[in-house]
């Protein structure tokens, strides 16, 4: 399987499980399936609140000599209302106990958004944090203490944005090995790709296919479906390939890691055959083309009146 060299020489799986939305119930049997398959990295975060049930799969899958823990590649991610340093080791020390793991591949910061302890969604902006109040900087330099302590191997971030990330490179230590954040056809980010390319920051592409099982509540009629998209489709045709295996593999011909959520055993077998699936330099010219700007995830649930962050300050563009 195609690995991606991180800036601290580790190699992570290119393709990967996402656990995002796979409800409790249904995750231990697709990680499960997955792993059967041959995906050998796994998407987790403690928000997702499914990370105990991954930790049983885990166990089953270890215990059956699948695999072992050598095999895999664990991310997890760090919740918005850890980020004071005190906080950061016991939120990645939740996070291995319910996964059942002694460390994690990669680690990140989920959001470049804090909120006052003990809160998972706030309901007022009161209840956030600004990042004056609690710098992203204090939070990375307690990421890199896990590193030196053996609780993961690479730390990185998650929906930064290139100023951020500039920002961190000036005070890191220990650099951020990934980025991850939104990328498919519709929200190409080339100028992200070039930043991350020159500063050996590796990029994951999380909603890859469009994330069309996105909570109702970040579903506007008017944006369009990605898996239904004609041109896709008939790159896909052209290629005896199904649309979805035509947006892994175009992330995959990018450079990034991606990592689909499926948990459903035929369409988990059709995703990791997609890494197999070569597009053409025309092919990836007609995805190329399809760019526009367009969020799933638009960060808009992170705006209170009252609160300290706007999509402006979040994603440090005009465009939205
Ligand atoms: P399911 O889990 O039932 O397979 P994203 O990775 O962008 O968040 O997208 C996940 C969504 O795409 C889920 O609704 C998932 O449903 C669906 N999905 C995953 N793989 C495929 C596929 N090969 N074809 C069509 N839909 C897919």
């Amino acid at each position: 399987m195609k690995t991606l060299t991180l800036n601290n020489g580790a190699e992570m799986p290119a393709f990967g499980l996402g656990t995002w939305k796979s409800a409790p119930g249904e995750v231990r049997a697709a990680v499960i399936e997955a792993v059967k398959l041959g995906y050998r990295h796994i998407d987790c975060a403690w928000i997702y609140g499914n990370e105990a049930e991954i930790g049983q799969a885990l166990a089953e899958l270890f215990a059956e000599g699948v695999v072992t823990r050598q095999d895999l590649w664990i991310t997890s991610k760090l919740w918005n209302d850890r980020h004071a340093p005190q906080d950061v080791s016991g939120a990645l020390r939740e996070t291995l106990d319910k996964l059942g793991l002694e460390s994690l591949d990669l680690y990140l910061i989920h959001w470049p958004i804090a909120f006052e302890r003990g809160v998972t969604y706030p309901r007022t902006g009161a209840q956030m944090r600004s990042l004056q109040e609690v710098p992203l900087a204090s939070t990375w330099e307690a990421m890199e203490a896990l590193v030196d302590a053996g609780l993961c191997r690479s730390v990185g971030v998650s929906n930064f944005s290139v100023k951020k990330l500039a920002a961190l490179l000036d005070v890191a230590r220990i650099k951020p090995a990934v980025n991850q954040i939104e990328l498919h056809p519709y929200l190409q980010q080339p100028q992200m790709l070039s930043f991350c390319q020159a500063h050996q920051i590796a990029l994951t592409a999380y909603s890859p296919l469009g994330s069309k099982d996105r909570p109702a509540r970040l579903v506007n009629a008017d944006v369009p479906i990605l898996l239904e998209d004609p041109v896709v489709a008939e790159v896909a045709a052209a290629r005896g390939a199904s649309s979805a295996q035509v947006l892994i593999a175009w992330a995959l011909e990018r450079g990034t890691s991606v990592i689909p959520k499926s948990v459903n055993p035929a369409r988990l077998a059709q995703n990791l055959e997609a890494a197999a699936l070569s597009l053409t330099p025309q092919d990836m010219a007609r995805l190329d083309a399809l760019d526009q700007h367009q969020r799933f995830i638009d960060g808009a649930f992170w705006v209170r009146p009252d609160g300290p962050y706007t999509l402006a300050n979040l994603w440090d563009e005009d465009v939205i």
